[in-house]
């Protein structure tokens, strides 16, 4: 049976409607003849703390080791940008690269105080990855004075009042130290006020990269401090071993604490059965960046029938038809564009931020169980997030 619906109305309704023209005219009469403000301070504000791009230039490059090297970039502000935005210890940008016919972007986490934002200087370690792309072109192309396109900063692992513990006890291995190296560096300059137990975990002595500079760090800083545990080698007064949940014990404060671990996925995949046994509440536990997934046709969910294969897809931006990409099944969508030369959207390449979402609009991906970070009605749409999507057939991806 039908509902009925019942309106009740007045012919008052209809006079005041009639009534609106003439009040307008009327409050436009008396309005002042100064102009409206064109940029409120809040947008201001805004757009210094987000600029969509922000334009830089090598002004000092540092050797830390012969396979990594430490960046200093300051804003080109020939190509627009005067300032730096600032950002929290532990946030990472994006950075943008034309290399040869490929247009890649890759994260990279700031190791510098965000104090040293406001004085124009940005720092970032870069690490040369064996089968690596990026970090091989800027270890040999990036120099001073070369010109970089990136992000402003983003990532949500930074130490926040309302959900963590002062305390943070970190976990991390030579990937992962640029986030703890930067809290160090905030800590030290009194601009970040936490207790910080750095637990870094490396195979050799040799391989924990800005060593020295934390060991300085923690000693002019009480609320600091770096514990160094070595798989492979006795070292005087550093642990040897993993790090296992009785380590993180025998170091944590007394009272409660917040957990935050980043690294290599090698570091996750140990310390997360570790984590769990320690038993924290869940929000006292944080994760970095997981970045791409080295090895997806070794997952156990992975669809085994499709390891070898290699799939078309077809790519549409503004309803048009802008390339179709072969897509190996354990390659990331994203990857199989920034190949073919497409600029697709990307931040944290870890299905983390959102930001490279596109829509599905043919066929089907694998993503692995774990880094699905979709809203419901995202997936139930057919949005996905290419950065960390596999594909598994042919198919139309429209991105933005
Ligand atoms: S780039 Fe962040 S979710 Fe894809």
């Amino acid at each position: 049976m039908k509902n009925k619906v019942i309106v009740r109305s007045s012919f008052k309704d209809i006079r005041n409607f009639t009534s609106i023209p003439e009040t307008r005219k009327g409050i436009i009469a008396e309005a002042p003849e100064t102009p409206l403000i064109a940029n409120y301070a809040v947008n201001s504000v805004a757009n210094f703390l987000h600029p969509p791009t922000q334009y830089l230039k090598v002004k000092q490059v540092a050797e830390i080791t012969r396979d990594v090297r430490a960046y200093i970039l300051e804003p080109d502000t020939t190509h627009g940008t005067a300032k730096l935005a600032y950002f929290r210890p532990g946030q990472s940008i994006s950075i943008t690269m034309k290399i040869g016919s490929a247009v890649v972007s890759r994260p990279y986490t700031l190791c510098s105080s965000p104090l040293r934002s406001i004085d124009d200087e940005y720092v970032i370690i870069v690490k040369k990855k064996p089968d690596g792309f990026a970090s091989h072109y800027i270890l040999n192309n990036w120099r001073k004075g070369t010109e970089i396109t990136a992000s402003s900063p983003f990532g949500t692992f930074y130490y926040q009042p309302l959900r963590d513990s002062k305390n943070i006890v970190g976990v991390c291995d030579n990937q992962g130290i640029s986030a703890f190296l930067s809290m160090a560096e905030a800590i030290a300059d009194e601009s970040f006020k936490i207790d910080l137990t750095l637990i870094y975990s490396a195979r050799k002595q040799s391989e924990a990269i800005m060593a020295e500079r934390l060991d300085e760090l923690a000693e002019n800083s009480p609320n600091f401090r770096v514990i160094y545990v070595f798989s492979d080698e006795h070292v005087f007064k550093c642990e040897r071993g993993f790090v296992t949940k009785s380590l993180i014990e025998k170091y944590a404060p007394g009272s409660k604490y917040s957990l935050f671990a980043c690294g290599s996925q090698t570091l996750y995949n140990r310390i997360l059965p570790q984590i769990a046994e320690l038993k924290l509440e869940n929000k006292f536990i944080r994760f970095g960046l997981n970045g791409q997934i080295e090895n997806p046709a070794g997952l156990p969910d992975f669809p085994k029938d499709a390891a070898d294969k290699t799939f078309l897809c077809k790519v549409m931006r503004n309803g048009k038809l802008i390339g179709t990409v072969a897509c190996a099944s354990t390659e990331t969508l994203l990857v199989a564009l920034e190949r073919e030369g497409i600029e697709a959207p990307s931040l944290c390449r870890s299905g983390d931020c959102g930001f490279c979402r596109a829509k599905l609009i043919k066929g089907h991906v694998f993503i692995p169980n774990g880094i699905d970070s979709r809203r419901l009605a995202d997936s139930s749409y057919g949005i996905i997030h290419p950065c960390c999507s596999y594909p598994m057939s042919d198919m139309t991806l429209v991105i933005n």
